[in-house]
Order: C-alpha cells, then structure tokens, then sequence
C-alpha cells in the first residue's frame, strides 16, 4: 500500500557512533543498527575485539569501521571522530555505552578509586563525545544522542555509590543536554537497563542471578542485551523526533516492582 504516514522508521545510511561496541549491549546495538542499513561505527578498548564486530557485520553485507577508542582519552576521542567523519560521514546517532563495574563500600579504603574510575569512564567521555560530534548532530537535522545510564541512575543498590553516582550524572547530563540542543532538533535520552547478560554480568553465578531476577524482576529473568538494543534503535529513529530528556528503563519491571 501508500503509505498514509510521514514520519520514517528507518536508519538507512545514517552514521552511528557507538562506544564499547565489542561486546553486550554495545556489540547488539552495532549489529542491530547494521542490520537496519546504517553506517556503523565500532569503537572499543582491543583492536581485535574491534575487528571482530566490524568482520561480522561486512560479513553479512553491512557498513562498519572500527575505531580502537578508550573513551578516556580526551584526544584519541577528537581523533576517533575525524577518522569515523572520514570514513564513514558527518555523525547522525552517537550511543554513550561504554562501562565498567565501579562499586565500593564507602569506608572502604579503595573508595576514592572507584569513584574516579566510574566517572572517568562513565560521565566524563559523554560530553566530550558528544562535544566532538556537535556539528555533525547539528547539520543532521535528525541528531540524536542515546545514554546508557542504568537502574543505578533512579535508584540504588548496596555499596555501589561510585556506580550509581556516575550513572545519576549520566541522567543529569541527559536532562541537561536536552534542553539546551533542542534548539538544533538533536534529542537526547538515557536507557536504563536492568540486569542484563553482557561482559559485565556474566561472572555472576547463574542461581545467583536467578536468584536475583526472581526477586527483583517482573518479568523473573535477566534481559538480553538485544532487548536494549531494540530501544536504542527506537531512539535514533527520526519518527523519535519529539522524545527527549527522556529516561527510559528497560528493566523487565525492577524500577515498577514494590513487593
Ligand atoms: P560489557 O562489559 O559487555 O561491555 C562494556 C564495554 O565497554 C566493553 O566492551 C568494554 O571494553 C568497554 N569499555 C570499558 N572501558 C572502556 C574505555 N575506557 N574505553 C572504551 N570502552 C570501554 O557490559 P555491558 O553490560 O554491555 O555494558 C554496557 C553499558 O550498560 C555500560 O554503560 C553499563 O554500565 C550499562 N549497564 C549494564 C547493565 C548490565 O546488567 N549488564 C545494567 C545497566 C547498565
């Protein structure tokens, strides 16, 4: 048939920046965009890790280039954006995934590490990234920015401080960025996962994670990092053009569930 409706659900051609792509919620989100025909850019800590994602998705007759990028180094970020800019074109969609486990008790000596460590990962790389893809966002017309905050960015868990401090600042900085590019018609939101099978929880004892699921979820299981993926997508879609400084749970119920 014609199609009766305007707004398009299609990623086709747009260029994604997605940071920790080689492995769980990033490595999905890089697959997923590939598959819908975008222009995918894989960054990541290990050159082969990277490799390894970008092989998949030429594989199966995608678009990808790999960039070894530690979203701690405020240059190699500069870099990584010129070089995907060359490669692939001006950015449309950045995804801030990448992230670390940071949790202590707080009269823990170790304390004051973890809490550099989370928002050096976790915080402070998002405004840089983001800074360095502005322009490109901006000419898009389409810009979008997904955050993957976490659970730990509404509520929290014992001796996590670090953690959850850093992905409150992730909430922050997408409430705040939303406002002020609205203006140029980039949005801005933050997923929150609830626990999900990756690199991160994977060491998990399994009867402790189900354990955990069936106590914590209603859905009484972990996600699977294709199930966030999906709402990343739906994000970065320019039929999402009026969902911004949203935060968004994707937690098979934890944050609704009171009993
Ligand atoms: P993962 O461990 O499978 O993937 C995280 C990726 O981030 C890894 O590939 C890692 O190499 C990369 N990374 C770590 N430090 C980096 C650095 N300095 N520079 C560049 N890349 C770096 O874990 P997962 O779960 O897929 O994590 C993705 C995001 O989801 C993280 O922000 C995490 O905090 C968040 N999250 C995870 C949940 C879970 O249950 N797995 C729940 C809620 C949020």
């Amino acid at each position: 048939m014609t199609r009766i409706t305007t707004r398009s659900r299609s990623v086709e051609g747009k260029v994604v920046l997605i940071t920790g792509a080689a492995s769980g919620m990033g490595r999905a989100t890089a697959f997923l965009f590939a598959d819908e025909g975008a222009k995918v850019a894989v960054t990541d800590l290990g050159a082969e890790r990277v490799a390894a994602v970008v092989d998949r998705i030429r594989a199966a007759g995608g678009t990808a280039h790999g960039v070894v990028l530690d979203v701690t180094d405020a240059e190699a970020i500069d870099a990584a954006v010129a070089e995907i800019r060359a490669e692939l074109g001006p950015v449309d969609v950045v995804v801030n995934n990448a992230g670390v486990g940071a949790g202590s008790a707080v009269d823990n000596p170790g304390f004051e590490d973890e809490w550099f460590k989370a928002f050096e990962v976790m915080v402070t790389p998002h405004q840089r990234i983001i800074r360095a893809c502005l322009d490109d966002l901006k000419a898009s017309g389409e810009g979008r920015i997904v955050n993957i905050a976490s659970t730990e960015g509404i509520g929290a868990q014992r001796n996590m401080a670090p953690y959850t401090s850093a992905k409150h600042g992730v909430i922050g900085l997408t409430r705040a960025l939303a406002i002020d590019l609205g203006v140029h018609g980039i949005t801005v939101n933050a997923i929150c996962p609830g626990p999900i099978v990756t690199g991160m929880t994977e060491a998990i004892p399994d009867d402790m994670r189900d354990t955990f699921a069936r106590r914590r979820t209603a859905l009484r299981r972990y996600g699977d990092p294709e199930e966030v993926a999906h709402m990343t997508l739906s994000l970065a879609l320019p039929a999402a053009s009026f969902i911004t400084g949203a935060i968004i749970p994707v937690d098979g119920g934890l944050t609704a569930k009171n009993d």
